[in-house]
């Protein structure tokens, strides 16, 4: 009790919002003493809490995340859920960007017998995904965007759902240290407008999608009117999800 004091006093002092549910969490993480000081100094010197406990929580599950991966945000379980909406039994559903998996890994849970795969870019996360999504039957595949992922899904693809990058580049700059310093910024960055990525996707969909197929992903509000556009100019059918409690907004493109 008194060294779960100390610890929220300690974290308090340095600027933590959340002191006591990290303090609960760090403490139950620490094997000891020793390691629970070296957990409490990492975390004050800006380590995200996530990195620290190798785990995130996203949509009520616990997803892997080791040093240098980007750690879910919960804004992006509205993302999950939608995705959810579109997906049944037998459905072919692909995470692209997937991250540690933190999409799949609700889908997974939330649609039985769906066939899912999960693509990444980065070693680490794809490392992530494949501890986050083990026993679930999900393919997790390595390598650049939609060249990743088996040939054999195009044309058959129901529901492709991407968080990507889409910060604006300006913008890196003006994001929180534990984002700036502690995830890479091929996670963040989306260029110029922050929808670089965005279009890369809508770029590709048509040729993932079957018939009836849905693209979706999730933008900055300020991003919603461009990103129809693209949707519209790549022949998809648009619809824009928002939700006020998350601070989310999801544009869906449909084939
Ligand atoms: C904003 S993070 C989202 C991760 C995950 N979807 C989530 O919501 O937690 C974007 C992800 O896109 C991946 N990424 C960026 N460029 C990529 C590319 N060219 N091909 C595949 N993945 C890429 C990054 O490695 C990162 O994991």
């Amino acid at each position: 009790m008194v060294e779960y004091e100390l610890v929220v006093e300690r974290l308090r002092a340095a600027g933590c919002v959340f002191a006591e549910e990290e303090a609960r969490l760090l403490v139950a993480a620490a094997a000891d003493e020793v390691a629970l000081a070296r957990l409490v100094e990492r975390r004050v010197e800006g380590v995200p809490l996530e990195h620290l406990l190798g785990w995130a929580e996203f949509g009520g599950l616990r997803v892997a995340v080791e040093p240098g991966v980007f750690v879910p945000r919960r804004r992006t379980e509205f993302l999950a859920e939608s995705a959810v909406a579109l997906a049944r039994a037998g459905s072919v559903v692909v995470d692209l960007c997937c991250g540690a998996g933190a999409i799949a890994a609700v889908v997974a849970a939330s649609v039985p017998g769906v066939r899912l795969f999960a693509a990444d870019v980065d070693p680490v996360a794809v490392r992530c995904a494949r501890r986050t999504l083990a026993g679930t039957g999900a393919v997790v595949c390595e390598g650049d965007f939609d060249a990743a992922l088996p040939e054999g899904l195009l044309g058959g693809v129901d529901v492709l759902v991407a968080n990507v990058p889409y910060v604006p580049s300006e913008a890196v700059e003006w994001m929180p240290s534990e984002a700036r310093l502690h995830e890479p910024r091929t996670a963040l960055d989306g260029g110029g407008d922050g929808l670089d990525v965005v279009r890369r996707l809508i770029g590709v969909a048509p040729r993932w999608l079957g018939s009836g197929g849905r693209v979706l992903f999730e933008v900055g509000s300020a991003q919603v009117e461009a990103a129809v556009a693209e949707v519209e100019a790549a022949g998809l059918v648009p619809r824009v999800r928002s939700c006020a409690e998350r601070e989310a907004t999801v544009v869906v493109g449909a084939r």
